[in-house]
């Protein structure tokens, strides 16, 4: 990838994809990226793997939720993906009672089924619409063309919109703006839980394994699509019956070898593999620090309390796991990033390209407008991390920022006051919702620490005017933690948000000074203004700037590299993909060698009694001990195999997607990346990267001998 090579076959190889590198588009897969599948042990043909016509593997590939990818397997719209993505919807389902979270649920039959609010959406088409896009915005400046883009998007997708069917369009913008390549996807509404296992299995290991393998987690969940009589997306009814779909992946039982072939279709959610040295000395000095230090403080807080209360657990378990996620992944990231000189290796590339575009006007500025661009916008860039994780990171400071459009409005005496009611029934809608989801106790906490955070960190030219001051005024030295301490209880005490008396009194009269008197209010909205009435349109031309120039490069470098073009990609952006490769052990660092798969008989070495993480309920513990695999059990490890490691470049929103053999047949479900390879969204390591997925065997013997749903199993197309 962009693994970083000899300087003098940087200028060829830096974007070319290496062997396993590479989120390929599978509608529009070149003959050379094919031949290298079959080369590596596909037995399906291209039709099979996509077609417009005929049922292929992509009908059986769905979007989960907001962020994650899933598959149907059977044919009643069963679908599997991970347990970290129905993670909310299980939460959701679960009291403290019937905790499904904690002890797993299954249908032991249909009815059984629960519902949710989820949706799920099938690709049916994918049109190149660039030629649209360009004569659309022929001849205007870059910024005016980023203004019109939405609307030159919205024209294009609106003649294929139908509702009654389903079917929205979305357009990708593909190598940073030089191709447009419209989706067209049929949205499914009625989504039902089926089963989860117990978070000792889904979710084993929690934080302190996530993002590391070896790796003893569970993360599968499974869920139904239902649909109309006939087959169209509906709202829950009991009327609805189970999608009949369109494909249905195989599952495999017969196990794999170290090196065997492993394709995988999905949804990567984001990568930046063109991202330049200036974009990763920003991230590593000051975007990922200053995040890890926030979420340090954020988490510390939460977990304190989690671990006191069952339900103060179940209600912050959502929102923790987020956190927790994107805390560890952008630690790891900047560690990567530096472990690999990955900036060094850029700039070096970047020196070539300016050789090489000297005396082409189109490109030899680049690399000087960048720098320029970076060094205007990184003074700022600190304080916009510390306000996005850190003020709005308080879950009653993010939500009295959500009213500052309604102050917008009642200070406006034109707004009609038919509009007023409706945003305030609107707020009181979603002060419910916060409230449900609101923990006092550590809220209050993090709103102290980052008041005073924001203070000590950020430059004080940069503070909202007189914030502070007035803060000093009423609780004292600003060098004393406790005065944030008292601030802070004083506004839970008083603020309006957490108080139905005074909510209600607000929405009988609302008024712009009513709002403005509310210590919660008071604070947030000073950041928010601050922000954007200074430094909002500085980041805008910061962002339009770099997509100029990014645009540009992309094209640069494509012309400088006419060769190497077959085997580029276009950085993911949640389209569709499939990436292939094998399973394969590694070498993490001098004289460590792990497998390619994890066992059962790990999940006994891990097991903490009682730990918050690494506890195992006492059934599951008889169950591993007395080794009752049956057709599950993989007979080259005489053990029950539970995850194992593929070579396939992924990135998050994949979670969820299939992990399929050779023969279209699924063999796991891909749900983490590794430890050592973290940096994967700017730099693919082909050594070191690993996708980690959960093996179909375990999911089976799971929700079979651990579950006893047989029902589903018995829904299955099993090869053996
Ligand atoms: N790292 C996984 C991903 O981003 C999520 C795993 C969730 N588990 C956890 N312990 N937070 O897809």
């Amino acid at each position: 990838m962009k693994k970083i090579f000899l300087a003098v076959v940087l200028s060829i190889t830096l974007f070319k994809a290496s062997a396993d590198e590479g989120m390929w588009l599978p509608m529009l897969l070149g003959e050379q990226v094919y031949a290298d599948m079959v080369k590596r042990g596909l037995k399906l043909s291209k039709e099979q793997l996509y077609s417009i016509n005929k049922s292929s593997i992509k009908d059986a590939i769905l979007i989960f939720g907001g962020g994650c990818t899933g598959e149907i397997v059977s044919d009643q719209g069963l679908i599997f993906t991970n347990h970290h993505c129905g993670y909310s919807a299980i939460a959701g389902a679960s009291t403290v009672e019937h905790n499904y979270l904690q002890d797993g649920f299954y249908a032991y039959n249909m009815s059984q089924e629960i519902k949710s609010t989820l949706t799920v959406q099938f690709l049916d088409r994918i049109v190149d619409v660039t030629k649209d896009v360009e004569d659309a915005v022929k001849g205007l400046s870059w910024d005016d063309r980023i203004k019109k883009i939405p609307e030159v998007y919205k024209a294009i997708t609106d003649k294929v919109a139908d509702k009654e069917n389903g079917l929205t369009g979305r357009v990708y913008s593909m190598f940073k703006g030089n191709q447009y390549i419209m989706y067209v996807y049929k949205t499914y509404r009625d989504i039902r839980l089926v089963g989860a296992p117990p978070e000792s299995v889904g979710k084993f290991g929690g934080d302190t394994d996530n993002w590391e393998w070896p790796r003893h987690t569970g993360d599968f969940s499974v869920f139904r699509v239902y649909a109309t009589k006939d087959g169209k997306p509906a709202d829950y009814s009991t009327d609805n019956v189970p999608l009949k779909p369109k494909a249905f992946l195989p599952v495999s039982i017969k196990g794999f070898k170290d090196g065997d072939y492993s394709m995988i279709y999905g949804y990567p959610g984001g990568t930046n593999r063109y991202e330049t040295s200036y974009g990763i000395k920003l991230k590593n000095e000051i975007e990922n620090p200053s995040l890890v230090n926030l979420r340090d403080m954020r988490l510390k807080y939460m977990h304190e309390q989690m671990i006191k209360d069952p339900a103060v657990k179940l209600k912050l378990a959502n929102s923790y796991a987020g956190i927790a996620n994107y805390w560890k992944f952008y630690d790891g990231e900047t560690k990567q990033l530096i472990k690999f000189h990955t900036q060094q290796q850029k700039e070096e590339y970047e020196a070539k390209f300016t050789a090489w575009a000297k005396g082409k006007p189109e490109y030899e500025n680049i690399f000087a407008d960048y720098a320029k661009n970076y060094a205007a916008w990184t003074p700022y860039s600190k304080m916009r991390q510390y306000l996005n994780e850190g003020i709005t990171g308080s879950p009653l400071a993010a939500f009295a920022a959500s009213f500052v459009s309604l102050e917008d409005k009642l200070l406006k005496p034109s707004t009609p006051s038919a509009d007023i009611k409706k945003s305030i029934e609107a707020a009181t809608a979603s002060r419910k919702a916060f409230l449900e989801g609101e923990d006092l106790p550590s809220d209050e906490k993090i709103l102290a620490s980052v008041a005073m955070m924001f203070y000590n960190d950020i430059d004080k030219n940069q503070h909202p005017v007189g914030l502070y001051e007035s803060m000093k005024g009423t609780f004292g030295s600003l060098k004393e933690e406790n005065t944030f301490k008292s601030w802070a209880r004083d506004v839970f005490a008083k603020t309006m948000f957490l108080d139905d008396t005074k909510w209600d009194a607000f929405t009988k009269a609302p008024t712009a000074a009513a709002l403005q008197a509310d210590p919660a209010f008071a604070f947030a909205s000073a950041f928010v203004k601050n922000y954007n009435s200074k430094y909002a349109s500085l980041f805008t031309a910061f962002t339009n700037k770099n997509a100029e120039l990014g645009r540009a490069y992309l094209k640069g470098v494509m012309e400088m590299n006419p060769t190497a073009v077959k085997k580029m990609y276009p950085d993911a952006n949640f389209s569709m993909r499939v990436s292939y490769g094998n399973v394969k052990s590694y070498r993490p660092r001098d004289a460590v060698f792990y497998d390619y798969v994890c066992t059962a008989k790990g999940i006994l070495e891990k097991y903490v009694p009682k730990d918050y993480e690494f506890d195992l309920p006492t059934k599951q513990i008889e169950l591993l001990k007395a080794r009752d695999f049956g057709q599950y059990i993989d007979k080259a490890k005489n053990d029950l195999v539970v995850t194992f490691i593929t070579t396939n470049d992924i990135t998050g929103g994949n979670s969820g997607s299939p992990v399929i053999d050779g023969n279209g047949n699924l063999i796991g479900l891909a749900f983490d990346g590794n430890y050592e390879a973290l940096s994967h969204k700017i730099a693919f390591d082909k050594d070191l990267n690993r996708t980690i997925c959960v093996d179909v065997r375990y999911v089976l013997w799971c929700i079979d001998k651990l579950g006893g749903a047989s029902n589903i199993i018995k829904e299955l197309k099993l090869v053996r």
